[in-house]
C-alpha cells in the first residue's frame, strides 16, 4: 500500500485514487529494477547516510538519515506554483499556463518527458559497479546520493506520465524500466547514456558535464507552458545542483592530489609512477564527456526544436533574461562547415534553439574549468585544462561526419585515427585507472592515494564520519 509516509509527496497523492493505484502497480517493478540494475553489492547490508526530500521547503529538503538503499523513500515533489503564471515564450506568449495537456501537443510533450525520463535510470545503470572501487566512504555516499536522486527523477517523470497521459503514459512508464544502458537490443535513448562508467574519473566527469546537460534540459523544460512539467523540473534542478557539485569537487580533489604528487615525485617525473592521475589523462576524460554531452543538445538546426519553442513546450534557459520571447523574425548567426572550411550563415532563431541552449551550456562548463585551473595555478603548475572546440568528436549534428582536433582544426580520417588517443582515453588509460581503483577504501576518513579529502563533510558531519555503515 502506498502512503504519504512511504512516498513523501506534495501532490496530495492519497486523495487521487486513480494515480495512487497506477503508482502502486508501478512501484514493485521499480524496486525490482533498482535491485537488479542499481548499485551492485550495496542493497541489503549497507546503511547509507542520505538526504531524502520530504517537502520542498529548505528544511524539509535537507532531511538526513541512514537508510538501506532499496528502502529509500522516493518522493514526488513539485515546486510551489507561481500565482497567475503566464506562458513565457512562443506563439502563445502571455496566455495562462496549462494545467492539463492540450491534445494537439500530447505526442510532443510525451516525447520530451520520456526522453528526459530515460536518462535518469540510465545513469544509475551506468554507475552500478562503482561502489566496489570507491576512493572513500564519503565518495561512496555521494555516489549513492546521486543514484537515489536519479531514481527520484525517474519517479518525477513517471508521475507526469501517469497523471497526464493515460494508457500511453502507463506503457511508457513500464518501458522506462525495460530499456537498459548499453543493452544491444533495448538501449537507452541517448548515446551518452549507453557508455559505461566504470572508473571514478569518468564518474566525476559525467556528473560535471552530463549532469550539467541535465541542468540545461531541466532549465528549458522548467519554462514550459505545461505547468506541472515546469514545477516538477524546477524542483529537480535543486538536486541536479548537488550532482554537479559532486563532479566539480571530485575533479578538483583529484587535481589537488595530482599537484601534491607531482611535487613529491619531482616535476619531470610521470605522476603515474606514484599512483596519481596525470593531467593529460584528466584532459582526455574531460574531452570525452564534454563532447558526448554537447551531442545531447541535438542538431544545430532543428525543426523539432523550433516546434517545441513555437508551441511553448520547451523554452530557453533563463527565458526571462531575453528581450524578446516570440522570436519569429530573429536570426542566429551560425557557423557551418562546407568544402572543408567554416562559413557563417543566418538561421531562423527558432530553428537554432538547440544551439542557443548549447551556448548556455558551454558557458556554464567553461566557468567550471576556470575554477579547476585556479587549483593548478595555486600550485604553481603551468598546465591548464581546457574545453575542446565544439566541433571535436561529435556524433550528432553537422560536424558528426568530419574529424577535428580539440582546437577545431579539420583532420582527415587517417590523421584522426592516428592521433585520437592523444585526445581521448585509450584502453591503456582505462586499465591504469582501474589498477589504481582496484582496492576500494571503506575505512572512515581514509582516501585513495589519487584523490585529496574534501574540505568539509556532508551535513556538517566530520570528513571521517561513517557515511556508509555495514550491518553487523
Ligand atoms: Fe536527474
Ligand atoms: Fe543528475
Amino acid at each position: 500500500m502506498i502512503s504519504a509516509e512511504k512516498i513523501p509527496n506534495n501532490v496530495n497523492l492519497s486523495s487521487n485514487k486513480r494515480l495512487q493505484r497506477a503508482l502502486e502497480h508501478w512501484q514493485p517493478k521499480y524496486i525490482q529494477w533498482w535491485r537488479d540494475m542499481g548499485p551492485q553489492g550495496f542493497q541489503d547490508y549497507h546503511h547509507v547516510y542520505v538526504r531524502t526530500a520530504i517537502s520542498v521547503d529548505p528544511e524539509g529538503w535537507a532531511h538526513f538519515e541512514y537508510v538501506k538503499l532499496p528502502e529509500y523513500r522516493w518522493g514526488i515533489f513539485l515546486a510551489d506554483p507561481t500565482p497567475d503564471r503566464r506562458i513565457g515564450f512562443g506563439d502563445f506568449f502571455g496566455q495562462p499556463v496549462w494545467q492539463e495537456v492540450p491534445g494537439e501537443f500530447r505526442n510532443q510533450l510525451r516525447r520530451l518527458i520520456v526522453t528526459q525520463g530515460d536518462t535518469e535510470p540510465a545513469s544509475v545503470e551506468q554507475q552500478r559497479l562503482l561502489g566496489r572501487r570507491c576512493p572513500s566512504l564519503y565518495d561512496l555516499r555521494n555516489l549513492f546520493q546521486v543514484n537515489v536522486e536519479e531514481g527520484r527523477h525517474l519517479w518525477a517523470m513517471v508521475y507526469l506520465l501517469h497523471s497526464y497521459f493515460g494508457r500511453d503514459g502507463r506503457d511508457e512508464a513500464e518501458e522506462l524500466l525495460e530499456r537498459q544502458s548499453g543493452n544491444r537490443d533495448k538501449p537507452r535513448i541517448l548515446e551518452a547514456f549507453n557508455e559505461p562508467i566504470d572508473n571514478w574519473l569518468d564518474f566525476f566527469m559525467f556528473t560535471m558535464f552530463t549532469d550539467r546537460d541535465g541542468k540545461s534540459q531541466l532549465m528549458s523544460l522548467s519554462e514550459s507552458s505545461l505547468d506541472p512539467l515546469s514545477r516538477t523540473t524546477r524542483f529537480m534542478l535543486t538536486e541536479e545542483a548537488h550532482h554537479m557539485f559532486v563532479g566539480e569537487t571530485g575533479i578538483a580533489r583529484i587535481l589537488e592530489r595530482t599537484c601534491q604528487l607531482m611535487k613529491q615525485a619531482g616535476y619531470s617525473e610521470d605522476v603515474r609512477t606514484v599512483g596519481g592521475i596525470d593531467i593529460p589523462t584528466i584532459q582526455k576524460h574531460l574531452n570525452q564527456w564534454f563532447s558526448l554531452s554537447l551531442d545531447l543538445h541535438g542538431s544545430e538546426v532543428s525543426s523539432n526544436a523550433a516546434s517545441y519553442f513555437a508551441n511553448g513546450l520547451k523554452g530557453r534557459a533563463k527565458e526571462d533574461t531575453f528581450d524578446e520571447h516570440i522570436v519569429k523574425n530573429a536570426y542566429y548567426n551560425m557557423e557551418f562547415f562546407e568544402d572543408g572550411k567554416p562559413v557563417t550563415k543566418d538561421v531562423l532563431m527558432r530553428n537554432a534553439m538547440n544551439e542557443v541552449l548549447r551556448d548556455w551550456y558551454v558557458g556554464d562548463c567553461a566557468a567550471g574549468v576556470v575554477r579547476w585551473n585556479r587549483i593548478l595555478e595555486a600550485h604553481g603548475m603551468s598546465d591548464r585544462l581546457a574545453l575542446p572546440d565544439r566541433k571535436f568528436h561529435r556524433g550528432i549534428g553537422m560536424y558528426s561526419g568530419f574529424h577535428f582536433d580539440p582546437n577545431g582544426v579539420p583532420l582527415t580520417a587517417e590523421q584522426w585515427e592516428k592521433r585520437k588517443y592523444d585526445w581521448l582515453p585509450s584502453e591503456a588509460d582505462s586499465e591504469y585507472l582501474l589498477s589504481i581503483m582496484a582496492e576500494p577504501v571503506y575505512e572512515p576518513g581514509r582516501f585513495a592515494n589519487y584523490i585529496a579529502p574534501p574540505r568539509r563533510g556532508v551535513n556538517q558531519q566530520p570528513v571521517d564520519f561513517e557515511y556508509v555503515r555495514t550491518e553487523q
